[in-house]
């Protein structure tokens, strides 16, 4: 028996899997954001642990046969969140998350002061990855910044809980832009950008390897008889991309999420700074991935939903089936944008709303804005040479087929979706979490089953290539305008 434990956004979910990878149980425990101030996005990090034994609770009361047979323990996380501990392990502040802006200021200068930040980190300084925001701490929290003696990724404090242990994994930790990502090791200079040294970053495993063991007195709260030893696990897109197995080379993902991205493994480590594509390791040895990400997919219907007083799912409710793009353009910048932007200023819009615009139009506004950000990834991934003719589609959004259809036929891709396409990063924690215990990644990593494939239909895909065309020009617009 193997548990995947993955730390999303809004929830932590736990799922327990059998020999042959069936779902035999899962529980969710819901998670808050805060927003202290526009363009801050925080967590506590004990919330994360408050919400794991929650759900580990949950699997013992649903599963208590299974979980003492449990073997091995995988995590996965939101990436990028910065988690200061002091000298005690104790958190010194509520975690910087992945979504958070504050540090805009910080990027240019530390881009500017250390130029190995694109070659060795082989990433632009964005507001959301981990280094720029210790700089921040360092000069606007000093105290803080001087009592730090640990920094870790929020599934890495998780892990700090289960096992006792300071150990992050490839892929997660080359989001801090702190790693020497293609020599898989921390880059002494890059930690020195920032006031840090080695002895701030856990130790370094691969995401299939073991980390430590569950302590005793967990074993003894949760039933398990033996001592199952918990993975490096991965960053959430990388543990996605095992639970669709896209682990080769070429294989490729989209993710909607609350946020969104496109993910394509590669066999070696693929920087392109351009477009802000982000070069990271895969969470499997000696495999690196690339990716678009885009700040708010699910997360700019969930904002329509509550605006309109509906459910996501009534608002999709509304539309039937994708004859064309909406008459309204929606840019779904509402935290600023990463891939292609890097602009954490910019803010949504909507555009064209005329007196026949209701609820099912914005909607499907808001639907094509986030298929047309994606557009802005592919063409980003593909500035660096990357062809993608084919997707997975994981997350949330992924249950809504219409949305589906509109990415395939913008994306001019076929778009397949797995039985479970809710599953993603806690199927591919869980087989971390299996690999570890059987020290092989060998017959882990398997494709879904799938209950569709969505293939492009060319007459959408080009009218949506002209609309794409037009919708291309309102981000200079919006910029030029002082959004
Ligand atoms: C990736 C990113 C997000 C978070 C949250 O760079 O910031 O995808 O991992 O899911």
């Amino acid at each position: 028996m193997y548990i995947g434990l993955d730390i999303g956004t809004s929830s932590v979910k736990a799922i327990l899997l059998n020999e042959d990878q069936s779902l035999i149980s899962s529980a969710t425990a819901e998670l808050s954001v805060q927003r202290p101030h526009p363009g801050w996005s925080e967590q506590d990090p004990d919330s994360w642990w408050t919400a794991c034994q929650t759900v580990l609770d949950a699997l013992k009361t649903q599963a208590p046969k299974e979980m003492a047979a449990v073997r091995g323990i995988g995590l996965s996380g939101h990436m990028h969140g910065a988690t200061l501990l002091d000298d005690a392990g104790r958190p010194l502040r509520p975690c910087i998350l992945w979504n958070d802006g504050r540090s805009g200021k910080q990027c240019a200068e530390l881009q500017a002061a250390e130029p190995k930040f694109l070659t060795l980190g082989g990433n632009l300084v964005m507001p959301g990855f981990t280094a720029p925001k210790l700089q921040w701490v360092r000069e606007n929290e000093p105290d803080i910044f001087a009592r730090t003696a640990m920094v870790l990724l929020p599934k890495d404090y998780v892990r700090f809980k289960l096992t006792g242990e300071y150990a992050g994994d490839m892929s997660d930790s080359a989001g801090t832009l702190w790693m020497d990502v293609a020599k898989r090791d921390w880059s002494d200079e890059l930690l020195a950008a920032t006031g840090l040294t080695r002895k701030h970053m856990p130790r370094l495993v691969e995401g299939s390897e073991s980390s430590g063991i569950l302590k005793p007195g967990l074993c003894a709260r949760w039933g398990v008889d033996g001592a199952p030893v918990v993975a490096g696990g991965g960053g959430d897109n990388a543990a996605s991309a095992c639970g669709v197995g896209a682990v080769d080379p070429g294989s490729a993902f989209v993710s909607l999420g609350t946020s969104g991205v496109l993910f394509v493994t590669n066999d070696r480590f693929s920087p392109n700074v351009e477009g802000a594509v982000h070069a990271f390791c895969h969470a499997v040895p000696d495999t690196w991935h690339q990716m678009g990400v885009i700040l708010s997919a699910t997360d700019s219907l969930n904002w329509l939903a509550g605006t309109l007083k509906k459910s996501p799912a009534e608002l999709t409710g509304l539309l039937d089936k994708v004859s064309g793009p909406s008459a309204v353009s929606f840019l779904p910048y509402l935290g600023g944008e990463r891939t292609p932007h890097n602009d954490v200023d910019i803010r949504a819009g909507f555009m064209g709303i005329s007196h026949e615009t209701d609820d099912a139009e914005l909607t499907h506004a808001v639907l094509d804005g986030v298929a047309f950000a994606l557009k802005d990834c592919l063409q980003a991934l593909s500035v660096a040479g990357t062809k993608i003719d084919r997707v997975l589609a994981v997350g949330g959004g992924s249950r809504s087929q219409l949305w589906l259809e509109i990415i395939a036929s913008l994306l001019n891709v076929t778009v397949d979706v797995p039985v479970d396409g809710d599953f993603g990063a806690s199927l591919g924690a869980a087989r971390l979490g299996h690999a570890a215990a059987l020290g092989t990644t060998e017959g882990i990593f398997s494709r879904p089953r799938l209950k569709a494939s969505i293939d492009p239909v060319p007459a959408l895909t080009e009218t949506y290539a002209e609309a794409y065309g037009q919708w291309r020009k309102l981000y200079p617009a919006l910029k030029h305008a002082g959004f």
